[in-house]
């Protein structure tokens, strides 16, 4: 990751992220609003997922499966504007695109005409080829996503590692050759034994990004709240938190509470004053004006 200065801001497209299989790594983070998007992409990530994650660390739902097309794209349009280099992903929500490739198509131009997306994220292997194939031709770059998918939760009856089994391991080998074959320039590969993921990413010609998928992959992603310390309940196993945002926040809000309660807050220098001829002639015509204070009834 390097420093970005404003003359060598160039944007980064999914043709790029697609040519960097088995270069360095891949940097990418999730973003929901303008302040977490501009942190990010300064920062110099490669890509920002508008997770469909929303729904649990933004809009407090306890899945991911309620979020809308609606709320993703009005996050996309925020991420949008404070970023200037990194590509942005949108992921399509639970119920737009499952469906049909019809449905699947009109909801990912919605994405890129409405939020300004450059990229879709699908979840789901073979069976969702046909999908990607469909918005790839429509000239929408499509992300696939294998494994652990949270959409899934009710068939997977709970979060759960994915591939363990003889048979789901050769299964998810299968589903990362067919998103390859169906167009997608990349594959996020979450929950999934690092042995799987070693082996999909030998295997396929475009970048693997892992999220509890062991370091092998070309990329590697994380939820922005869990890595600052900003996620309520439970984090997976993968997840590596780099500071206490949440403690931080909490912490300045009681020192202001306590500023305010004292009377600290605001100072002088944090006030407006009125220039000295000014207060006196003000103050004298408002002792004159007012009866002295007596008792409120
Ligand atoms: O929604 C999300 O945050 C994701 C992950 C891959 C990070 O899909």
């Amino acid at each position: 990751m390097s420093h970005i200065t404003e003359s060598t801001i160039k944007k980064i497209t999914a043709p790029q992220i697609r040519a960097r299989k088995g270069g360095a790594p891949i940097i990418a983070l999730t973003a929901y609003d303008y302040p977490t998007a501009r942190i990010v992409d300064e920062a110099g990530f490669d890509f920002i997922l508008v997770g469909d994650s929303l729904a649990q660390t933004v809009l407090g739902y306890d899945s991911t499966l309620p979020v809308t097309l609606d709320e993703m794209i009005a996050a996309t349009r925020a991420v949008k504007r404070g970023v200037r280099r990194a590509l942005i992903v949108g992921d399509m929500p639970f119920g737009y695109y499952q469906d049909s490739a019809e449905h699947g198509v009109a909801s990912a131009i919605r994405f890129v005409k409405e939020g300004g997306a450059e990229a879709v994220k699908i979840e789901g292997g073979a069976r969702r080829a046909h999908i990607i194939r469909a918005i790839v031709e429509s000239e929408i770059p499509v992300m696939g996503h294998i494994g652990l998918t949270p959409q899934s939760l009710l068939k997977m009856g709970g979060y759960r590692v994915q591939g363990k089994t003889l048979e789901a391991a050769r299964e998810l080998i299968e589903d990362a050759i067919a998103l390859e074959g169906a167009g997608a320039f990349a594959v996020v590969l979450e929950g999934i034994p690092k042995e799987i993921s070693r082996i999909i990413t030998e295997r396929i010609s475009i970048p693997t990004i892992g999220i509890g998928a062991g370091v092998d992959c070309d990329g590697q992603i994380l939820v922005f709240t869990d890595l600052v310390g900003l996620t309520f309940g439970h984090t997976a196993k993968f997840v590596r938190q780099y500071m206490d945002v949440k403690n931080l926040m909490a912490e300045a809000l009681k020192q202001y509470a306590g500023d305010v309660t004292a009377r600290r807050f605001p100072a002088d220098e944090e006030s407006y004053s009125l220039p000295e001829g000014t207060i006196v002639t003000i103050e004298e015509e408002h002792s004159q004006s007012m009866p002295p204070l007596g008792p409120i009834n």
